[in-house]
């Protein structure tokens, strides 16, 4: 049997939802990047995987209603991001969605059939206080990342990085150049990258103050390997299940 919660029902900080990787049997593994970000009181939902029925049945698992959820964000239009759009939609009518720009004027037609507001992101913007978008960026794909701005620093949530894993992390330091950059997280899309170019982009991790690296999705084995010797106990293992509040990020 399902457990229900109330919408007020306080959730960590982050929570992974749909990745390659899982933390728990109880979870689907499945291409595709999906976590929610509780922040100022509001959830909100940064992608979707790729399978509605996998979103669904992990939201379920991890205590996550549909009818919580105050606003979504995708990164871009990719399968394995938005493949489980409708699930939500028709779950949460009249939903706001923060899309790329580019995004194709088809589907946000689709997605307006259920009611969702959709909002073009073009630059950067505070969406909510303290809930940032990089803006669309440019790239192979044009995609935008969520910066949230913590207690232990901003946190950089990433779909699969298309337009690149360190101008994205740039991006954030431009946006909020005061605050020390906590957390990266999410798909670094570096599956085709060689190792000296994969340590290349940890030392300039370093050099731009990343404090946590968590390389997930479409990061690659190899990245995840030479994050976790880089980066030691500061390298988080993310899957879905994944939960990161404060605590982890000192
Ligand atoms: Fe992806
Ligand atoms: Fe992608």
């Amino acid at each position: 049997m399902i457990t229900r919660h109330t919408e007020t029902k306080a959730h960590p900080f982050i929570t992974v939802i749909c990745d390659n990787y899982t933390t728990r049997e109880d979870l689907e593994a499945s291409w595709g990047f999906a976590c929610l970000i509780a922040h100022g009181g509001k959830n909100i939902l940064f992608d979707t995987g790729s399978d509605g029925v996998v979103l669904s049945h992990n939201m379920a698992r991890l205590g996550i209603e549909p009818a919580s959820i105050d606003l979504l964000m995708i990164s871009h239009q990719h399968w394995d991001h938005v493949g489980g759009i409708y699930a939500i939609l028709s779950a949460r009518r009249d939903l706001r969605v923060f899309v790329p720009r580019s995004f194709s004027v088809h589907f946000q037609e689709d997605m307006k059939r259920y009611g969702a507001r959709i909002i073009d992101v073009d630059g950067a913007d505070e969406i909510l206080p303290g809930l940032f978008t990089t803006g669309e960026l440019d790239g192979p794909v044009k995609e935008q990342a969520a910066l949230v701005q913590t207690e232990a620093g901003t946190v950089v949530i990433t779909g699969c990085a298309h337009p690149g894993i360190v101008r994205i992390v740039e991006t954030a330091k431009k946006i909020l150049p005061k605050d020390d950059i906590a957390l990266v997280m999410g798909g670094f899309h570096l599956l085709h990258n060689r190792d000296d170019e994969i340590l290349n982009i940890t030392e300039r991790f370093k050099t731009l103050g990343v404090r946590y690296a968590a390389a997930s999705h479409c990061s690659g084995e190899r990245a995840r390997k030479l994050f976790s010797r880089q980066y030691g106990d500061h390298f988080i293992a993310l899957g879905a299940g994944s939960t990161i509040g404060p605590e982890h990020l000192k």
